[in-house]
This record gives C-alpha cells, sequence and structure tokens, in this order.
C-alpha cells in the first residue's frame, strides 16, 4: 500500500485526457499533474529541447516524491522515456506508446491499415511503428503528423469549423489513399477532437492511448504492491502557464471542485 501521489505530465493540457480513466478505474489515487502550458508545444521541437524539458518535469515531480511517473505525452514517450528511466531508475516510469501499440497489435490483423496520427516529433521517430510491429510483425502501418492541431486545441477551438477544416486538411488524403479503417490518437491532445473525426469518418475504428494507459498504471501498482488506500484521492495539477484553457479544462473534469491549482515555473 502507498499514499503517495502519481505524477503526470504533458506539454500542455493534452495529458489531461488521462485522468479522468485514472478516477474511474482507480479513484484513491492521488495526483499531481504538471502541464507546460508556457512552452508548449513540443511536438514541432528539436529533440533535444524535448529531452531538456522532460528531464526538468521528471526532477520536478521526483521532488514532490510521487510513486510514479506517467508521461502523459507521446512526444516524450516517443523522443526520450528511456534517457528519464536513467535519470530516475528508482521510481517507475511509465510511457504511453506501449499499452497502444500493445492494443493495436491484439485488435488487429494482416487486413486492416492502420493510421497513426502524432506530432512531427512522435511520426519522426517511428516510435508506433516499432512497438506495433515488436508485439506483431507484419501490420501495415501508415503514419502522418498533424503539427497544428495542438495549437488549436490549446487555444480551445475544438467544437468548431475551423476544426473541423483542420482534421479535413490532414487526414481527407490520408484516410482515403491508405485505406485506414483503424486510427490511433498518437497524441494527448487528440482525444479532445475525437468526436470531430468520428463525426467526419464515421467507419473508422478510434483508438485512444490516454484510456490504454490505465492497464499500465494498474499493473504497475499491483506489481508493487502499490495501490492507494484512499478512498479519494487529492489533485494537485501545475501549470507553467496558467492559462484559461488549461484551467477551464480541469474545471469540466472535476466539475468545479476537488482539485488545486499551482504555478511552477522553468526557464523558457
Ligand atoms: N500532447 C502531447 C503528445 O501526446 C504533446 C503535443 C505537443 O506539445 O506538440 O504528443
Amino acid at each position: 500500500m502507498d499514499n503517495r501521489p502519481i505524477g503526470f505530465f504533458d506539454s500542455g493540457l493534452g495529458g489531461l485526457t488521462c485522468i479522468p480513466h485514472l478516477m474511474k478505474a482507480l479513484p484513491g489515487e492521488s495526483i499531481i499533474y504538471f502541464g507546460d502550458t508556457a512552452r508548449t508545444p513540443y511536438g514541432s521541437k528539436a529533440e533535444n529541447t524535448i529531452r531538456h524539458f522532460a528531464c526538468e518535469i521528471t526532477d520536478f515531480l521526483a521532488a514532490k516524491d510521487v510513486k510514479a511517473i506517467v508521461i502523459a505525452c507521446n512526444t516524450v514517450s516517443a523522443v526520450c522515456i528511456d534517457d528519464l528511466r536513467r535519470r530516475r531508475p528508482d521510481i517507475p516510469i511509465l510511457g504511453i506508446i506501449s499499452p497502444a501499440a500493445r492494443r493495436v497489435a491484439g485488435l488487429c490483423d494482416e487486413s486492416n491499415h492502420i493510421g497513426i496520427i502524432g506530432t512531427k516529433a512522435t511520426v519522426g521517430s517511428n516510435a508506433y511503428r516499432r512497438k506495433i510491429t515488436e508485439y506483431r510483425p507484419g501490420l501495415t502501418i501508415h503514419e502522418t503528423a498533424c503539427p497544428a492541431f495542438v495549437p488549436l486545441i490549446e487555444e480551445g477551438i475544438i467544437a468548431n469549423d475551423i476544426m473541423d477544416l483542420t482534421i479535413k486538411y490532414y487526414l481527407d488524403r490520408f484516410m482515403a489513399d491508405n485505406g485506414i479503417d483503424t486510427l490511433v490518437l498518437g497524441c494527448t491532445h487528440y482525444p479532445l477532437i475525437r468526436e470531430n473525426i468520428a463525426k467526419l469518418f464515421p467507419a473508422i475504428r478510434i483508438i485512444d492511448p490516454s484510456e490504454e494507459i490505465m492497464t499500465s498504471i494498474s499493473a504497475v501498482l499491483r506489481e508493487r504492491d502499490m495501490f492507494s488506500d484512499a478512498s479519494q484521492g487529492l489533485r494537485t495539477f501545475y501549470a507553467s502557464d496558467l492559462s484559461e484553457n488549461f484551467i477551464a479544462m480541469i474545471h469540466r473534469i472535476f466539475r468545479g471542485t476537488g482539485f488545486t491549482v499551482a504555478f511552477k515555473s522553468f526557464d523558457l
């Protein structure tokens, strides 16, 4: 039993899409979340910049005495999970790509055409392709980067025509040319536009890694006997810029109460 919090982090508000799944499955777990809203987006930055930011945040969460760190960011998971694990071998560090890749490999066979969408860094790393084919070689995988999605989502431009047009701009040809039937939302911001995507491509099966990560969290806590025995966890949300949309998103998740919001800055 271990009532210390679980640390989560992302470049911004995207990683918050993991939190409702955690609250539903393990409501007694406490959370410390960090969203790097002042330095978002990560996905179009150089690898060494992403690594530097991720190391700073990992150290910050470790100093808060978290019992595990969840990289609620595909970009960081793709670029530098091994560096973070080497930096803090004392804390279990969970990436978001492996559990989703395992799910895809379990659901799909050679007849499927799998699409991965993500940031430039995630797609450029080929991390999804490598992981999925490790679990199941021979699957057909197509990847494309959608770099304008994250800035729009961080701005709260979601349920409207601008977002729909942007989705069509990136995905119309990609889906049609490659006959995609299964689409992985390879960025934690994208579940926030899942409904837009489902409306525009109703026949597609959508896989959400923000949901799949729960399997890994539960497995690690079980293996190490680290489940909390509290009836309700404490939730603290740090951001490097307390943007209106970040705060609004947390209010939406918790319906207004039961959390603390705090500021934590790093050098820009
Ligand atoms: N939400 C993140 C991801 O899953 C980062 C997006 C970004 O900052 O570009 O990749």
